[in-house]
């Protein structure tokens, strides 16, 4: 508890120093940063207004046992439709927000946590000052006012805690929920809803012997990012849904801080998506298998017609390789997993290892059936020529030192923002993704033979950082949605990408994507309407906790 109020006290000398960093940032003087005590705009008349309040509470979420201590989001609507707050009842995760295209919004946030917290709408393409950027972060007892209107098309988002080094332990805590927005281009398919339309968030968790969460501490720790052992699906461990034999739509959604889940059946069946992050797909994608990193999401189709009542079917993640440092993929291939202990391993629970996620009951034969329409939306593909820097496109290169992942050679700060990183607000702009190990290609090869010689992890925090540390991480970028328009896989892991290449779905509005180590992905995004700081991390939130991420200054 005291090391607990230390860290708080920290903190709070830490937000003061972003305040006047950023004060003194040349053209940040607009941008009207600092410790804002906000207040309703008058001229802005809500149609959805909703009162918010994150605190600590005592949910039973294991099914046996004392309650585990969470801190949680508790909404009240206070104006708009009925359905636009979905409470979860007995349950951490913060009720489900449904808005729709066009909707003002106004939101009343209270903390009344004893540390500091801010809530950020991933997905959702709002003004700067009410994306929750870690800045605005709220002292216990304050108020903060959010207002936006819903501009994106219809989709899946995700709110949590964006509260600059403590990201990881508040969404690991409970600090997260689910957005679901539809317009009138959504509701002409007629897609599955009602009972039918089900969120699906996934999160891993660790508990104590007394139900209690357990988070990883250290460096060590959090570089590998956060794995737990149980595995919860809509807030709850061996969640089985009882369907009807007919098509469902299943909004996946992953909650958890540096997990990834390779979702597939276990009878082989492929998977249909229609969505991915926060968007419908021009039409729907079959794979075998769908990557789902932290903070992407995918709306499944999935469809029970045809299967008898009684019969069972399980969503795995399937077992995957080369998310982690090669030393770590050794030592699991190797069976070092160090079982009943943590180990190096961080967790009972691998990377990459198989586990079932949910399960399906066919409970009830019915013969009606939604069909999956063979065209879903209209879609603007963007090309090269959409953008004005084809030839220079904005790097985003990943690098993990040792004792630091950065984003560009840089740690998060707001005193200094890269020249690449001002961006003409009403821009489209190409931007490259890649690994960067300050080293060339080839010598990156030659340190990974080298590095296979050795035994042990105890090396890794000598070592120059470079491929000994690479791993997968999820780049997101707030604001609008983008478009992955090639990726290309170098460098000597291919056998282990082999494992996830199929579950990539590109062809969609992404705002998370999955950066595998030797991959390069371009991107292309607009940056329209707001002008501001618009964050880019790694969503491994322990990652982003650990300086892996940098901003956008619009303008
Ligand atoms: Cu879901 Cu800046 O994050
Ligand atoms: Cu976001
Ligand atoms: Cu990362």
């Amino acid at each position: 508890m005291s090391t607990r109020n230390l860290y708080n006290r920290r903190h709070f000398m830490q937000l003061s120093a972003f305040t006047a960093a950023a004060a003194a940032i040349p053209g940040l003087a607009w941008s009207n940063t600092g410790r804002i005590k906000s207040a309703p705009t008058p001229g802005f008349n809500p149609d959805v207004e909703i009162e918010f309040t994150t605190r600590n509470a005592h949910i039973q979420v294991l099914k046996n046992g004392p309650t585990t201590n969470v801190q949680k989001y508790y909404a009240r609507l206070l104006k708009g439709p009925e359905n636009t707050l979905i409470p979860l009842r007995g349950n951490y995760l913060g009720p489900i927000l449904n808005y729709e295209k066009g909707q003002k919004v106004r939101i009343y946030f209270h903390n009344r946590l004893n540390e500091p917290s801010i809530i950020h709408w991933h997905g959702l393409h709002v003004p700067q000052k009410s994306d929750g950027h870690p800045m605005y972060s709220i002292a216990p007892g304050e108020r903060f006012v959010y207002e936006f209107e819903v501009m994106n098309r219809a989709g899946t988002s995700f709110y949590h805690s964006h509260t600059h080094e403590l990201t990881a332990e508040q969404v690991y805590q409970g600090l997260a929920g689910m957005i679901t927005v539809t317009d009138d281009e959504e509701k002409k398919l007629e897609l599955p809803d009602g009972e039918f339309n089900m969120p699906l968030v996934i999160q891993d968790r660790s508990f104590s012997s007394r139900n209690q969460l357990r988070y990883v501490h250290g460096m060590h720790g959090k570089m590998l990012g956060f794995l737990g052992d149980t595995i919860l699906v809509n807030g709850q461990p061996n969640v089985t849904f009882n369907v009807k034999s007919r098509a469902y739509r299943f909004r996946a959604l992953n909650g958890s801080n540096s997990r990834i889940y390779k979702l597939g059946w276990d009878d082989g069946t492929p998977l249909t998506a229609i969505g991915t992050d926060a968007g419908l797909l021009e039409k729907p994608e079959t794979r075998p298998y769908i990557m789902l990193a932290p903070g992407e999401r995918v709306d499944l189709w999935l469809d029970f017609s045809g299967r008898p009542v009684g019969s069972e079917l399980v969503l795995y993640s399937l077992p995957f390789r080369g998310a982690m440092p090669p030393m770590y993929e050794r030592m699991r291939k190797g069976g070092g997993m160090m079982r009943g202990g943590m180990g190096m391993m961080g967790s009972r629970l691998a990377q990459g290892e198989k586990f079932v996620i949910t399960r399906f009951n066919v409970t009830e034969n019915v013969s009606d059936s939604p069909r999956l329409p063979k065209k879903l939306v209209n879609f603007q593909r963007f090309t090269e020529n959409d953008v004005d820097n084809a030839h220079h496109p904005i790097p985003i290169g990943i690098s993990m030192k040792p004792m630091a992942p950065q984003l560009n050679g840089k740690s998060f700060s707001l005193d200094r923002i890269m020249n690449f990183e001002k961006v003409p607000v009403g821009s489209i702009k190409k931007i490259k993704i890649f690994h960067d190990h300050g080293m060339k290609k080839d010598e990156h090869e030659a340190e990974g033979g080298k590095m296979a010689m050795r035994g042990g992890m105890g090396g890794m925090g000598m070592m120059g950082g470079g491929m000994m540390l690479s791993m997968a991480h999820p780049i997101h970028l707030h604001g609008q949605q983008y478009q992955v328009i090639s990726r290309k896989m170098e460098g000597m892991r291919k056998a282990e990408y082999d494992t996830v290449k199929d579950g990539f779905i590109d062809t969609g509005w992404k705002d998370t994507v999955l950066v595998m180590p030797g991959e390069e992905i371009e991107i292309i995004k607009p940056f329209q309407d707001y002008k501001g700081l618009f964050l880019y991390h790694c969503h491994n939130l322990e990652h982003e906790d650990l300086g892996m991420m940098r901003q956008f200054l619009v303008s």
